[in-house]
């Protein structure tokens, strides 16, 4: 079932779905130095600070022009000093990759590593964190995309906090979806984009950052374009970007954050990916196929699944036949273990999901793939 204008639909962890109205809003040429750009940016960086439950007084909104990596690797590139070390705790290729920019920018770099479908342990952080006082920062990914698994945000930032240390969450799949409170839990700097759960096109990346300690970041910048002060400054000064924004995806964020507000603001949305998640689990297990991360750590943005044992799955043939019939899938990227995944954010309803559950019995019995129910504890 292709969408009315013959797109397809997106069943991946990004770029998604969008309304229609947010690509409408792209539809309009405006000056990045006029006033009414300007507002829309102060609008958006104050919207963004609201929606991360911070106080104004405490945290600012760093609008960075690129996809999600960007922001990260200013972030980390722009702020650790010299002097600095970071902890990354990882269990996925998004905190691979935070280590991957640190050890390239020349930032001692200490990994907490463990597989891909668990959660790192309260106890050994606190004995990471006590052992080694060199350790300034600690990153964590709050949804690792990799998988789909949620890591327990909460319980891990107050043990940072106990030991006084900088706290960097990537909540890059997480941000408009979950309620975080940022300030409640301490996190001092939070990174994200505007094309996961907060539905707009791609093309910015955000970091929402503690504002006293983002001060103490000028001139500590490797790059001259990743420099998350200078860009804060220059937002600040005369609300305007350094270099050329991409005024046609800032006009689209504005939209779908009036979106994200008509739905019932983050537990709307909330509501709509969780439904969204459980029917399409439950289709699947149905259908047998089975999950790869225990449903007690699953988090309610992207499921990931073994490939089926059955010489009758392939899944390039797999993947073309849904895409065929208007439904685009999301390879896997799990190290240890054959998997694909499925998406169930950006504008998608269970009418959608619904949709790829009959594709995906379709072409099921077109490759002659057959496969018995399985047992499935929704949490
Ligand atoms: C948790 C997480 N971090 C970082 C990224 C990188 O974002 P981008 O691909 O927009 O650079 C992604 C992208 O899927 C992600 O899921």
């Amino acid at each position: 079932m292709n969408r009315p204008n013959g797109d397809k639909w997106l069943f991946t962890p990004g770029p998604l779905c969008t309304s229609d109205s947010t690509k409408a809003a792209m539809l309009h040429d405006m000056g990045s130095r006029d006033v009414a750009f300007i507002d829309t940016v102060r609008h958006i960086r104050a919207e963004i600070v609201r929606l991360a439950n911070a106080s104004p007084e405490n945290y600012t909104c760093v609008l960075i022009q690129g996809s999600g990596t960007y922001a990260v690797e200013t972030l980390i590139s722009s702020t650790i000093p010299t002097t600095g070390k970071i902890l990354v705790m990882e269990n996925g290729a998004y905190g691979e990759r935070i280590a991957q920019i640190a050890k390239i920018h020349g930032i001692p770099c200490q990994l907490y590593s463990v597989p891909e479908d668990e959660h790192h342990s309260t106890e050994e952080l606190d004995r990471i964190l006590a052992a080694d006082s060199a350790i300034t920062h600690v990153a964590l990914v709050h949804c690792e995309t990799t998988t789909g698994i949620l890591n327990p945000l909460a319980e891990l930032a107050t043990v940072v906090k106990q030991h006084n240390r900088i706290l960097i969450v990537d909540a890059m799949s997480t941000f408009g979806s979950y309620v975080l409170p940022t300030e409640e839990l301490g996190i001092d700097y939070l990174a994200f984009s505007s094309n996961k759960c907060l539905e707009g096109a791609p093309g910015i990346g955000m970091v929402l950052a503690r504002t006293e300690l983002l001060k103490q970041a000028e001139g500590k910048a490797r790059t001259l374009v990743l420099d998350l002060f200078a860009q804060w400054k220059g937002l600040e000064s005369n609300g305007q970007f350094r270099f050329t924004p991409p005024t046609h995806v800032i006009l689209s964020m504005r939209q779908s954050l009036l979106e994200l507000e008509a739905e019932g603001g983050i537990p709307g949305r909330a509501a709509r990916y969780q439904a969204n998640n459980r029917a399409l689990r439950a289709g699947m297990a149905a259908l047998g196929f089975e999950e790869y991360v225990l449903p007690e750590r699953q988090a309610y943005i992207i499921t990931t699944f073994r490939y089926p044992t059955s010489p009758a799955f392939n899944f390039e043939l797999f993947y073309q036949k849904l895409s065929d019939l208007g439904y685009v899938i999301y390879p896997g990227k799990v190290s240890r273990a054959d998997c694909f995944r499925l998406g169930n954010i950006g504008h998608l309803t269970l009418t959608e999901i619904n949709g790829l559950l009959e594709a995906i019995k379709t072409v099921n019995a077109e490759i002659g793939l057959v496969l018995h129910p399985v047992e499935l504890a929704l949490a």
